[in-house]
């Protein structure tokens, strides 16, 4: 029998169902893409939560003065972070030794307007060594030690990204503004993330790790370090190598990333007082954003798309949000009294704008207790409008999950304004 479509050419048949077998393929794949968005996006689903209180003890006595913050509460903060959601770094059995060297320095760099120096950190024991590779970049024309800007950085130092780029003026290769950071008189200091711990790893056998393991150890308990903290270890120990640099203010460093990098930064400053500022943008889940609001990426989502990214503990929180005794506006308290500021992109939903700002406006209580000006109003400010005339700062630019020119000028004002002697 004669199909009904015996009349259509052979050729235009194929090609129908080739595009049938297109689109479906098409819908299937948006399908799977859209699989990490069967989460809360709008805020009428956000469900009813509590914070944890952060001036109140463990001991449930409430915290008044900046004394009991910094000796009591402060630190159950961070033991309970460390413990629970980041991972504790273990005392090592055999003392890590560390060595800088400045494996080569130039002043030629970006026409001259930058100094350039790649310095080296090893790190051994007699469990093994690693080796951290950073950049320093200080205006050449400097008169004295600069204010830095220390970069979690997503590029790796040994390869080009830190170049300048052929077709942007001023630029690094991975669209870091450095001319105008030096312009500004800033230095960058470039801490890339993948030099002491492999990202989305199911091994801790290389790297920094196995220096810390005790005998018979081959993988972090489950309190201790993930990736993002062992990122924040290898910060603190570039800040050990800056506060040796000459041409740098190692009392005016302000630890920036963004989104994994900018949750990294977040857990660099909260821990390391030598931070003078953080600078967290699009830090999202794990960042500035609360866990309780369940808006966009979860705990869920991060411990079973990233299962190294925080400790093991965190796991166990998972879908169960409301009993994990803390929650990020903590933490970002823990940077107070030092300058923070936090960014968002308005259509950045997976990394929820509105809790990393209810994060930075929650930590105010903190400023606050210790005498800073801190967020005013609980609603978020408009988007495009900034707030960078208190010690918590926080924009959110129209757009999506990138740093624009827009926000760097913004982080640059912000630090400006509070690096200036
Ligand atoms: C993923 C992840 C985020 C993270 C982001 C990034 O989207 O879910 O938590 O911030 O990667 O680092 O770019």
């Amino acid at each position: 029998m004669n199909s009904p479509l015996s009349w259509v050419p052979i050729g235009l048949r194929r090609s129908f169902l080739s595009l049938v077998w297109l689109a479906c393929a098409s819908a299937l794949a948006e399908e799977a893409k859209n699989r990490d968005f069967d989460v809360v996006r709008e805020e009428s689903k956000v469900p009813a939560y509590q914070l944890p209180p952060i001036l109140v003890t463990a001991a449930g006595r409430p915290v008044t003065s900046p004394e009991e913050w910094f000796q009591v509460r402060r630190p159950e903060i961070l033991g309970l972070f460390g413990n629970l959601v980041y991972g504790v770094v273990p005392r090592a059995e055999d003392p890590v030794r560390t060595t800088f060297e400045v494996l080569r320095s130039r002043s030629d760099f970006l026409e001259g307007k930058a100094t350039r120096k790649d310095v080296v950190l090893r790190f051994s024991n007699r469990r093994g060594e690693a080796d951290l590779r950073i950049l320093v970049f200080t205006p050449t024309a400097a008169k004295g030690p600069v204010p830095v800007i220390l970069l979690h950085s997503f590029s790796g130092t040994r390869d080009d990204g830190h170049d300048p780029s052929p077709d942007r003026p001023g630029h690094l290769r991975n669209g870091v503004p450095l001319g105008e950071i030096l312009r500004r008189g800033f230095g960058l200091a470039v801490v890339p993330q993948s030099e002491l711990v492999r990202h989305n790893e199911v091994e801790f056998q290389k790297g920094i790790h196995p220096l810390f393991y005790r005998e018979g150890q081959s993988f972090p308990k489950a309190n201790e370090w993930g990736v993002i903290a062992a990122v924040s270890w290898s910060a603190s120990r570039a800040m050990d190598y800056l506060e040796t640099d000459p041409d740098v203010d190692a009392r005016r460093v302000a630890a920036m990333g963004h989104s994994k990098m900018g949750k990294a930064a977040l857990w660099t400053a909260a821990q390391d007082t030598r931070f003078a500022m953080a600078i967290l943008a699009q830090s999202g889940c794990g960042g500035a954003a609360l866990w309780k609001r369940d808006f966009g990426e979860n705990l869920e989502k991060m411990v079973t798309r990233f299962p190294y990214w925080l400790c093991r503990n965190a796991s166990k929180f998972a879908g169960n949000e409301e009993d994990l005794p803390v929650d990020q506006h903590m933490l970002l308290a823990c940077i107070a009294p030092r300058p923070l500021y936090v960014a968002s992109g308005e259509d950045d939903l997976w990394a929820d704008p509105r809790g990393e700002y209810l994060g930075a406006y929650h930590a105010g209580e903190v400023y606050r207790l210790l005498g800073k000006k801190a967020l005013a109003t609980e609603a978020s400010p408009a988007v495009g409008a900034a707030v960078t005339g208190t010690d918590v700062g926080y924009h959110n630019r129209a757009g999506g999950h990138s740093v624009e020119a827009e926000d760097w000028e913004r982080f640059l004002d912000f630090a400006q304004r509070h690096f200036r002697r």
